[in-house]
């Protein structure tokens, strides 16, 4: 039963920049000048750090955490937005989607174009996009508004497109960023619906939320982070019980 893993990641860790705390407070002029004297006051941050673990096809994986430990940079990571700083990932997939709230939109432009957009980002041509943009008008319930410019639409109304982009696309492979718990309930349910559909279909799907009881609902394992490390790798229920656990110990 055990098939090939999809994705693997080997100790990989995620090394950013930041400004340091210290040059932040200090006025302008004096940031000028110790950037004169240290032109790079940054500061190294670990964001993801020696994360291992593999996915095989048609699993659907949780990924909790609270804010800030490494979540979105690992699935930026999978889908080859960022290179790891160290360690190696393997994607045996052609196309993987992510989806974030807001991420390759553009206000200017209306609903309609924003299709085309997001679907370049995510790989497909003028041509896939058309042939789906009907059915992503409808399943956003969007269509009075589907050429009116983004910066007029709700946040509903772009979750919703957002959402029907990403499971428009036909991604083999497809990363979930926090995009489950918002937007009315109804719109939610056909959400979770379409997701197990995708499940039934055999796709694989990582899904980042804070709604575990979503996702105990949806998927079997889920991957604790803490501080970029994974705290616990297991049975959403267990997982997810430790991590609740270990939130109310700390306040
Ligand atoms: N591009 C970046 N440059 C510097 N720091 C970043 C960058 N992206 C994320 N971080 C930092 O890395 C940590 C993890 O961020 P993130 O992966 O977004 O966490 P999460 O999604 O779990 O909330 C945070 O402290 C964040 O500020
Ligand atoms: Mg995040």
């Amino acid at each position: 039963m055990s098939a090939e893993p999809c994705i693997i990641l080997n100790n990989v860790s995620k090394r950013f920049y930041i400004q340091r705390e210290q040059a932040r407070r200090l006025s302008t002029v004096m940031v000028n000048l110790l950037r004169l004297r240290r032109p790079r006051a940054r500061m190294p941050f670990i964001a993801v750090r020696e994360v291992s673990f593999s996915i095989s096809p048609g699993e659907t994986v949780g990924i909790i955490g609270a804010n800030g430990s490494g979540k979105s940079t690992l699935l930026k990571l999978i889908a080859g937005i960022y290179r790891p700083t160290a360690g190696s990932i393997t994607v045996n997939r052609r196309l993987v989607g992510l989806l974030e709230l807001g991420a390759g939109f553009n206000g200017e432009l209306s609903g309609r174009e924003n299709i085309f957009l997001n679907g370049s980002l995510l790989g497909r041509t003028r041509r896939q996009m058309q042939e789906q943009v009907d059915a992503i008008i409808d399943f956003a319930e969007i269509r009075d508004f589907i050429d009116t410019p983004l910066k007029h639409y709700s946040s509903g109304m772009k979750v919703r497109l957002g959402f029907a982009i990403a499971i428009h696309v036909d991604a083999e492979i497809m990363l979930l960023d926090e995009v489950l718990a918002v937007g009315d309930a109804n719109f939610q349910q056909k959400c979770i619906a379409r997701l197990e559909q995708f499940q039934a279909e055999g796709r694989t799907m990582i899904l980042v939320s804070h709604a575990t009881d979503l996702l105990i609902r949806l998927c079997r394992r889920a991957i604790w982070m803490q501080r970029g490390a994974v705290m616990a790798d297991g049975a959403t229920n267990e997982v997810a019980a430790a991590y609740s656990e270990f939130m109310k110990k700390l306040g």
